[in-house]
């Protein structure tokens, strides 16, 4: 068992300290945010993540997980602490680290004895170093501390899975000694560590995503390729992907990436390597052809509806992928948004992000289900892909619309299937019509 502080108590936060506290350790979990505190203290979640609320709960109730806005009551006795502050994106694409430098500087001011500062935020090559910097510089007493980068790979919505099921553990320090303490508190997960130095271990966090957000832009590439040439790109995707050098994953057409880590992370590789005088061409390259995906959506939809002011639409999923409340970068709001400036009337349904995005687009029209969205609706358009879509019963979804139009932002449906629902169906690189024969453009 050991006592373990986690700073920030956000999505990587509330997981990683649930996550500790269930092994066996004592955890005090720490925000700034006191209305977040209060509610977790009232064993309210802050947010959605399947699995996190019994979690929370079961670990609370034994007394290992607390919760605290006091930095010396969370620090007082701790071996180690995590920052898992947000590094949201900054005013030139590069990450903002104003929350980072605020939390060093309260570990240092808290801080009794020597400490492990485990930094989980995903933050640009060569933070590490700064952050010792910070620490030393703040802290009084000359108190020894190492800097071990341990970077967060958890995907929202399989959070508690991918804590406890890690496929890897990377740690990066200067201090192997340090590092090898955290690797220890990592053994029971039974996943590879990869130690490494500090600055390697940062840039492995950002090459992954950068290399992951690359595939997905790859595929969408090829899905504008299939619209031209009539193929369809789910079945390039399934003959691409069983080839073991390849593999399926992060290989669906559609909207592109959003959410809180791609799309910031792509843009501050890029950043950090055009500061060194690099030329991240494919990087660019991956931001430009995500950035498109949400404007040829709405341009599918433009086509295929015709004039929009006065249409109804109806938008099905919100937030940025299924089974989160997550709404930071969601392509769905893009497209909603777009589409109430081009004069339609616009409505969603969301099984969990309605109350987000209510509070972030007050203009959006919400419907109680998916039914009640397709009233009267002249198209409806796929933004999310959660399995509730999936078995939706389309003949009363038909019977209920005004123009029997799908729009399949995440191809999630089948277009020769559709077509015998007698829908008027488009999905993304579907080069296939409803008959069978190559649609050409
Ligand atoms: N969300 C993900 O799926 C994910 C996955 C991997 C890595 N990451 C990275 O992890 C980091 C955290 O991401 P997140 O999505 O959990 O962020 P988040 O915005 O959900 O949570 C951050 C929390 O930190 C708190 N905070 C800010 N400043 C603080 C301070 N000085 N002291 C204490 N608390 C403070 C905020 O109040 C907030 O509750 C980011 O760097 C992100 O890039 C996120």
């Amino acid at each position: 068992m050991k006592k373990i502080a986690v700073i920030g108590v956000g999505y990587v936060g509330l997981v990683t300290a649930a996550g500790f506290a269930d092994l066996g350790n004592q955890v005090a979990a720490l925000d700034i945010d006191e209305d977040r505190i209060a509610g977790l203290k009232r064993g309210q979640l802050p947010i959605y993540e399947p699995g996190l609320e019994e979690l929370v709960e079961r670990n609370a109730a034994a007394g290992r997980l607390e919760f605290t806005t006091s930095y010396p009551d969370a620090i007082h006795n701790a071996d180690f602490v995590f920052i898992a502050v947000g590094t949201p994106e900054g005013v030139d694409g590069e990450a903002d680290l104003k929350y980072v430098q605020a939390a060093a500087e309260s570990v240092a001011k808290a801080m009794e004895k020597p400490l492990v500062i485990v930094n989980k935020s995903t933050v640009p090559v060569g933070t590490g170093d700064w952050v010792a910097d910070i620490i030393r510089s703040t802290q009084k007493d000359g108190i020894e501390f190492s800097v071990v980068s341990c970077p967060e790979f958890l995907r929202e919505g399989s959070a508690i899975q991918d804590f406890m099921n890690p496929a890897r553990t990377v740690l990066g320090s200067l201090d192997r000694d340090a590092a090898e303490r955290v690797a220890q508190l990592h053994l029971p997960l039974r996943a590879p560590i990869v130690i490494t130095d500090l600055r390697t271990a940062e840039m492995i966090k950002y090459a992954s995503n950068a290399f992951l957000a690359t595939r997905i832009s790859f595929i969408n590439e090829i899905a504008n390729i299939c619209e031209a040439l009539g193929a369809d790109v789910k079945e390039v995707k399934t003959g691409m992907g069983i080839d073991p050098r390849i593999g399926p994953y992060f290989l669906d057409a559609g909207l592109g990436y959003g959410g809180s880590c791609f799309p910031k992370d792509v843009k501050a590789l890029a950043h950090m390597a055009a500061e060194k005088g690099r030329h991240p061409q494919l990087l660019q390259a991956v931001m430009d052809i995500n950035d498109d995906r949400r404007r040829l959506l709405f341009d599918k939809v433009k086509q295929s509806v015709g004039a929009l002011k006065g249409k109804r639409i109806g938008i099905l999923g919100l937030t940025f992928k299924p089974n989160t409340d997550d709404l930071r970068d969601a392509p769905a709001l893009e497209v909603a948004r777009r589409l109430m400036e081009a004069g339609a009337l616009v409505r969603a349904y969301d099984p969990v992000g309605m109350p987000g995005a209510a509070r972030l687009m007050p203009d959006l029209g919400m419907a109680e289900d998916p039914y009640a969205l397709a009233e009267g609706c002249d198209a409806l358009v796929i933004c999310t892909e959660w399995n509730e879509f999936k078995q939706l019963d389309l003949t009363r979804i038909r019977s209920v619309m005004n123009k029997k139009l799908i729009i399949d932002g995440r191809n999630i449906y089948e277009p020769r299937e559709m077509s015998a629902l007698g829908f008027s169906y488009r999905g993304i690189g579907r080069g296939y019509g409803p008959d069978g024969a190559p649609v050409v453009e």
